[in-house]
């Protein structure tokens, strides 16, 4: 059974998203985003995002697809024509993860939000790490991450991640990583 990962950067409130956009400008947290969600262990290969319709339209026009990884967008509305070449379009994140079950092109699969694409990862057997920035603010936000389910635990970051608290115009972050616990 192939598993995936998810990645999120969450506020002190538990907001993740207002309007449409990030609630906030963190620029190393974007990149860090980036690096971790393109990263392989083969250079022959890729990795797949996977993400709900409105995180989609969310990355900026000119960011979008996000480049060097298969993007699959989840909609039960859109037609494969609203979507550009290359783009997957998958009605829920289970038939995103069969279609992707034979493909040894894709290395690491990456769920990438919004909120209820979240949750239906996380109640997935399939769901092995969630990679999450705590970011030690407030933010006014209309879009939240549940509850995490207790089976998952903190383990320790990958080796490049930068450790303990970041900071960037003022605003404090850190990378956590959890795991699923294994029975
Ligand atoms: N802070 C972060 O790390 C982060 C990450 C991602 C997104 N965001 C923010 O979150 C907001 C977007 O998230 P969102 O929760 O509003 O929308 P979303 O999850 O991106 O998109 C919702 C749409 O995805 C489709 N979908 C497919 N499977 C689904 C499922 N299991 N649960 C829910 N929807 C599913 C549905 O499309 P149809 O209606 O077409 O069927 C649904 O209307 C934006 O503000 C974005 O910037 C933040």
């Amino acid at each position: 059974m192939r598993r995936f990962s998810l990645i999120v950067a969450v506020s002190e409130n538990s907001g993740i998203g207002i309007e449409g956009d990030l609630p906030w400008r963190i620029r190393s947290e974007l990149k860090y985003f980036s690096r971790t969600t393109k990263r392989t262990s083969d250079p022959g290969k890729r990795n797949a995002v996977i993400m709900g319709r409105k995180t989609y339209f969310g990355v900026p026009e000119s960011k979008r697809p996000l480049p060097d990884r298969l993007n699959i967008v989840l909609s039960t509305t859109l037609q494969p024509k609203d979507l550009p070449e290359g783009v997957k379009l998958c009605p829920n994140l289970e038939t995103a993860m069969k279609h992707l079950e034979g493909d040894n092109e894709i290395e690491n699969i990456w769920v990438v939000g919004g909120s209820g694409v979240y949750a239906e990862a996380m109640d997935s057997e399939r769901c092995h790490r969630l990679y999450i920035t705590r970011i030690h603010k407030k933010f006014e936000c209309d879009t939240f991450f549940p509850k995490i389910p207790e089976s998952f635990r903190e383990v320790a970051p990958d080796p490049d991640t930068p450790p303990g608290i970041q900071e960037e115009n003022g605003i404090e972050y850190e990378y956590k990583v959890l795991e699923k616990e294994t029975k």
